[in-house]
């Protein structure tokens, strides 16, 4: 079911970051759930320090096509590895109750703008397969990861992860229905997810 009613308002706000996204409802959607996650890094980010961040790998990788069906491996080719403003789709997670509280998320939010300016605007994610090929930061309720699906490195942008991360757990709360969502890169090289900390 497409939710062009609310998609046409939101969409020129998330055009500056990433443009062309599109939301859509899954039906039954179940959160791609990361299993056997082996943690190889993890700390704190923000102005205040208190956004948990961690790099690892899930032993079972839930992988996500296009149209936001949780798929197997798929080997995607070689190109640029900034994925920068790329066109992800949305798609939210069906079932009001239980989604991530949005002040957390705004505080997640934040903490990546607040690393943008002062870490800098990007940062790498290493390829599908490997120990550090998801990312993820959690504060309070809200968990958001960005998951590498891609044979190769990829490079993005921390103010884009930011935008989506305001953007799906505003577009996929309580009042659409929802519980979190995800946006899939057009061309399945990645995708970032937000959902409750709690699964
Ligand atoms: C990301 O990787 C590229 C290529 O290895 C490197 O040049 C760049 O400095 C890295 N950027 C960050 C933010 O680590
Ligand atoms: C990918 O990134 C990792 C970690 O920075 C680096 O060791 C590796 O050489 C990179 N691979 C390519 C193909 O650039």
């Amino acid at each position: 079911m497409q939710l062009f009613a609310f998609f046409s308002v939101a969409a020129s706000f998330l055009a500056v970051s990433v443009t062309g996204a599109s939301a859509a409802l899954i039906a039954s959607a179940p959160i791609a759930e990361c299993k056997q996650e082996t943690v190889v890094h993890e700390g704190f980010i923000g102005k205040d320090n208190n956004v948990k961040f961690q790099t690892s790998h899930c032993g079972e990788t839930p992988r996500v096509s296009a149209n936001g069906q949780v798929i197997g491996l798929d080997k995607r080719q070689e190109a640029s590895s900034n994925v920068c403003g790329a066109q992800c789709n949305t798609f939210c997670f069906s079932g009001a109750g239980g989604g991530p509280n949005e002040d957390d998320c705004k505080v997640v939010a934040n903490a990546l703008t607040f690393d943008s300016a002062n870490q800098g605007p990007l940062f790498n994610i290493t390829a599908s397969g490997t120990p550090t090929d998801k990312v993820t930061m959690q504060f309070g309720s809200c968990l958001t990861y960005f998951l590498n699906q891609d044979s190769g490195n990829l490079t993005y942008c921390r103010d884009d992860w930011s935008s989506l991360v305001t953007w799906l757990a505003g577009d996929c709360n309580a009042a659409h229905g929802a519980h979190g969502g995800l946006c899939v890169a057009a061309d399945q090289r990645w995708y970032v997810q937000v959902q409750n900390t709690s699964g």
